[in-house]
């Protein structure tokens, strides 16, 4: 695996295989490499002939008082991961060489963004489409792949691929859970032992009311079924919801009732201090994350 730092180096990397005829996929990253993140690296090995991997904690996506200078980093650590799964090239650039001084473009999805995380991390998603459209222009991919578990990230990046005719195939990879069903997440890493405990509420709290949805009986309204999530959730030691909405996969309009195209999807702030995320479709049979 090659391990690349600068935006030249990595445009003549993929002009060698481009002129070899291969297929290029990307998985754009922040690095701290689990199960989630690699799973989507060897979903891409199966999609493409090369891989690339970028490793770049985006400051631009993070908002005053967040994670920026806490998010975990260790290259040597992801580099050994990444080579295991048989990615092709790690694109790590520095911070300068992403956002060179001057830099002062920004993409706006609007309307995707607004809303669940947008509401309480109003730049969030123009940091990620902004570096999300820098990294498609640098490496070019004929394919994408993003996770499930960051379902409104996903929603901005297909409608921004769409808005900004870039000719890449966006696939989603199924939310990968640890054993006990939380999402897993780089994040995860900042929760100690009681924490880690308690942060299971959120799965159990998304499975009992899908047990409601699939069960017999009357279907349950959505504020029924938001109700007793956030209920579950706030009733556990240290966990407080910041939202919990059901909403149409494809639009993230929130449902007037469930159907087949409905998923939940909560955020949740552990001791005031780390914001997890979840989500699920609600219908069990269709659900593929
Ligand atoms: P990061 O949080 O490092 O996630 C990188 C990719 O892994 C994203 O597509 C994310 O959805 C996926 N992922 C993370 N945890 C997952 C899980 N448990 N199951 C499935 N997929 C999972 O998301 C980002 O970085 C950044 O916003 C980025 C897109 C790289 C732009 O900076």
């Amino acid at each position: 695996m090659k391990l690349v730092k600068t935006i030249n180096e990595l445009r003549n990397v993929i002009a060698n295989w481009r002129s070899e005829g291969k297929t290029v996929g990307l998985v754009p990253t922040m690095g701290w490499f689990h199960l989630g993140h690699l799973s989507l690296m060897k979903m891409a090995k199966g999609k493409a002939d090369k891989v690339v991997v970028s490793l770049f904690i985006n400051p631009m996506q993070f908002g005053q008082g967040e994670d920026l200078a806490a998010y975990p980093y260790d290259l040597s650590r992801d580099m050994h991961l990444a080579e295991k799964e048989g990615v092709d090239l790690l694109f790590a650039p520095s911070s300068e060489e992403m956002y060179p001084e001057g830099f002062q473009t920004s993409i706006t999805v609007k309307n995707l963004s607004q809303g669940l995380c947008g509401a309480s991390r109003p730049v969030h998603f123009a940091g990620v489409a902004t570096v999300v459209a820098k990294l498609f222009n640098m490496v070019q991919p004929d394919l994408a792949i993003f996770g499930k578990k960051d379902f409104q990230q996903l929603a901005v990046i297909r409608q921004m691929v769409k808005d900004l005719n870039f000719n890449i195939e966006i696939l989603g990879h199924p939310l990968v859970r640890e054993d006990d069903g939380l999402a897993m997440s780089s994040r995860n890493s900042y929760l100690n032992q009681e924490e880690r405990r308690n942060a299971r509420c959120l799965y159990r709290a998304i499975t009992s009311v899908r047990e409601k949805v699939s069960g017999e009986g009357t279907e349950p309204s959505v504020a029924q079924l938001t109700d007793e999530v956030t209920r579950m959730i706030n009733a556990t030691s240290g966990c407080a919801v910041e939202y919990v909405e059901v909403v149409d996969k494809e639009t993230l309009q929130k449902s007037a009732t469930i159907n087949r195209n409905s998923i939940i999807v909560l955020a949740v702030k552990i001791n005031g201090r780390v914001r997890l995320i979840d989500n699920a479709l609600l219908y069990p049979e269709e659900n593929d994350s």
